[in-house]
């Protein structure tokens, strides 16, 4: 059994899920990084030499791959919610769960973030700020319909985001079929 979590950059996927698998004694992977040495190369270099449609590519034999593996915390990127496959994929072995973030939060937070340089190139010709808008409405019911659970990270500090991670997993894995 894994722990997916979904949602928009800057969401805290990354800080919350490194905390939830220390608490649970498993590993954490982020699978961004995951790609990025699976790959060799830099998710940025990725977009320039085959557009976002590789990358997705990439995302998907990644998901795949992870969904494969047993007691991981695994922070998924931001899109990949848009295919099916990988929901399938995350649903197979794990709750998915949402964390989610208001546009100003999730700017903030991805201009402090020296990640962003490398992994998160431009989706759109829309300034950064009117990217994460207009993403954030069009992926909404692509993140809604994969999630299990939905937490705000706006106003909670992560150990209370990795609190409520914990408590709906073990909502989860107590309904789940045995
Ligand atoms: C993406 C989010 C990024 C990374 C890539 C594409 C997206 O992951 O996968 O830049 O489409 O939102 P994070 O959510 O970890 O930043």
């Amino acid at each position: 059994m894994n722990i997916y979590l979904i949602g928009f950059r800057g969401t805290g996927k990354t800080t919350a899920g490194r905390l939830v698998a220390q608490n649970l004694g498993w590993e954490f992977i982020d699978a961004d990084d995951y790609l990025e040495k699976k790959a060799g190369k830099t998710i940025r270099q990725i977009f320039q030499e085959g557009g976002e449609g590789l990358f997705r590519d990439l995302e998907e034999e990644v998901i795949q791959e992870l969904s494969g593996m047993e007691n991981k915390v695994v922070a998924a990127g931001g899109g990949a919610v848009l295919r099916e496959k990988n929901v399938e994929n995350m649903k197979k072995n794990g709750p998915v769960i949402l964390l989610e973030a208001d546009a100003h939060t999730i700017y903030e937070r991805l201009q402090k973030d020296p990640k962003s340089h490398t992994q998160r190139p431009n989706l759109t010709k829309l300034n950064s700020f009117e990217e994460i808008v207009h993403l954030l409405e069009y992926r909404k019911p692509y993140y809604e319909k994969a999630a299990d659970f939905r937490i705000n990270t706006a106003t909670i500090r992560p150990e209370e985001v990795v609190m409520r991670i914990l408590s709906k997993y073990q909502v989860w894995s107590k309904s789940r079929p045995v």
